[in-house]
């Protein structure tokens, strides 16, 4: 729980004062309660949320300025480096890592939902095959709901926490299968004999006609990692709206599917996909100078890098650009658009220009360059990241149901008409 800290922030407002209490975490900046301000017939003006914590939470933090993640307290690189992702999902869930009974308890949970009611496998032929999978996974986890909500009781914490399992094991069958659909392949049923990352490669590549096909521990790997790197990351603009959605009490599959749908904008989780088409459109090193240009007449963006938090380096591209080097090295690729995406850094990270905005590479910018090397299709970058963030928005929307919450219902500061009549 948050703790009182005694001090009190003083607004004077009309030749009044109020009085704001303040309130400190564990980590982190205290936070102004500023409800009483309403008392005063105002309200706070704070558009993007620029300075507001929109709600107490116990999951991760972060510090921009020191680039530090961390999840329960464990900084990424470790978790990244010393565990799976379903250890790190258990970690997110539960608070604690999972010791090794725990460990194979949870991971044979998971594999045991892995499965989607056959119905569901009937909403892709609704779709056309050049439909982008991210339009299709909004789709068809938001159907989801339709198969678990009359005996879905959110108030039960077993119903809650059977959600979170259904939700982390079944996002990897079905974004497998948004990528089959656009390519008219068959639907590659989940095995139990394979890893969370190698199933879900399993089921994006094998055939049935390819009865020996392999999973490449190296890409599996890879794959975990990735998976890992884009767990959770504390009060971003899909994990919001996941909570916000929550808040109403509405069906957590909605939820989720909110927050894919949030995630999918080219400034949030789209960017991995969106930084490919820039390296694509650059072309060679030789263009980078003059695209650099075009960034500072503002005509384009340099995709991949800035960060609302992040005000030196993100954490998770270190991590990601170490990976991206080792899959690169082990697969023998010597891709050109690695070489062009460390000059676009070399140049940023010397460049006033963006110096002077805090603009480092982030999350998403090596992760399409080792999943290229991984064979995912770029249209398919978002979607793995929506995947991999499953965890972390229901992790939020657990945290959220285990608390008394209230709906959440901002308000605005109108500048419209005021109040006319009709003339007819
Ligand atoms: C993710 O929130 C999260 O935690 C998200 C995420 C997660 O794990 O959930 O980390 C995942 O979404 C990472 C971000 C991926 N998005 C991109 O890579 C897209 C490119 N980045 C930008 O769109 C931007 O940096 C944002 C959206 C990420 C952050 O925008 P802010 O905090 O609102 O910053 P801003 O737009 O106010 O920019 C401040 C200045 C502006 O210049 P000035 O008006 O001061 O002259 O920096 C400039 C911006 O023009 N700027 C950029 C830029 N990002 C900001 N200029 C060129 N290229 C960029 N990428």
């Amino acid at each position: 729980m948050s703790e009182a800290t005694g001090k009190k922030a003083v607004l004077q407002l009309d030749g009044k004062e109020i009085e704001l209490p303040i309130y400190s975490g564990t980590l982190g900046p205290d936070v102004i309660d500023v409800k009483d301000v309403l008392a005063s017939g105002h309200f706070t003006f704070d558009p993007g949320f620029m300075a507001t914590a929109s709600c107490e939470s116990k999951i991760t933090f972060i510090d921009g300025n020191k680039g530090i993640l961390l999840h329960r307290g464990y900084p990424i690189d470790q978790l990244a480096t010393q565990t799976d992702y379903l250890e790190t999902c258990y970690l997110l869930l539960n608070g604690e890592l999972p010791n090794q009974e725990q460990k194979e308890e949870f991971d044979k949970k998971v594999r045991a939902h892995t499965m989607v009611h056959d119905q569901v496998s009937r909403f892709y032929n609704g779709f056309r095959r050049d439909a982008h999978p991210m339009a299709i996974m909004v789709g068809v986890v938001g159907a989801l709901s339709a198969f678990y909500h009359n005996q879905l009781d959110i108030e039960d914490v077993n119903h809650r926490e059977i959600t979170a399992v259904r939700l982390i094991a079944k996002i990897p069958t079905l974004a497998a299968w948004s990528y089959k659909y656009t390519v008219g392949q068959p639907f590659m049923y989940p095995r139990n004999d394979l890893s969370y990352a190698e199933n879900f490669l399993y089921m994006m590549f094998a055939t049935p006609a390819d009865k020996d096909y392999k999973v490449n521990p190296v890409l599996a790997k890879a794959m975990d990692r990735i998976f890992t790197l884009h767990a959770d990351h504390e009060q971003n603009a899909s994990t919001s709206t996941v909570r916000l959605a929550g808040s109403t009490g509405a069906n957590p599959y909605a939820c989720i599917s909110a927050g894919i749908s949030a995630l999918w904008g080219p400034a949030h989780g789209g960017a991995n996909e969106a930084v490919l088409k820039m390296l694509d459109e650059i072309g060679s090193v030789e263009n980078v100078a003059e695209f650099m240009e075009k960034v500072k007449r503002k005509e384009v963006k340099l995709m991949g890098f800035g960060h609302r938090v992040y005000k030196n380096f993100d954490p998770r591209a270190k991590v990601m650009k170490q990976t991206c080097d080792e899959v690169l090295a082990a697969l023998g690729i010597n891709d050109p658009q690695l070489a062009l995406a460390m000059e676009l850094e070399r140049i940023a990270l010397s460049d006033p220009y963006f110096i002077e905005r805090n603009l480092y590479p982030n999350v998403d910018f090596y992760s399409g360059i080792i999943l290229k090397a991984i064979g995912i299709p770029t249209t398919m970058f978002t979607v793995i990241f929506a995947l991999a963030r499953t965890v972390g928005w229901i992790s939020h929307w657990l945290e959220m149901h285990s608390a008394p919450y209230k709906i959440g219902r901002p308000r605005q500061l109108y500048t419209g008409e005021t109040q006319r009549d009709i003339k007819r």
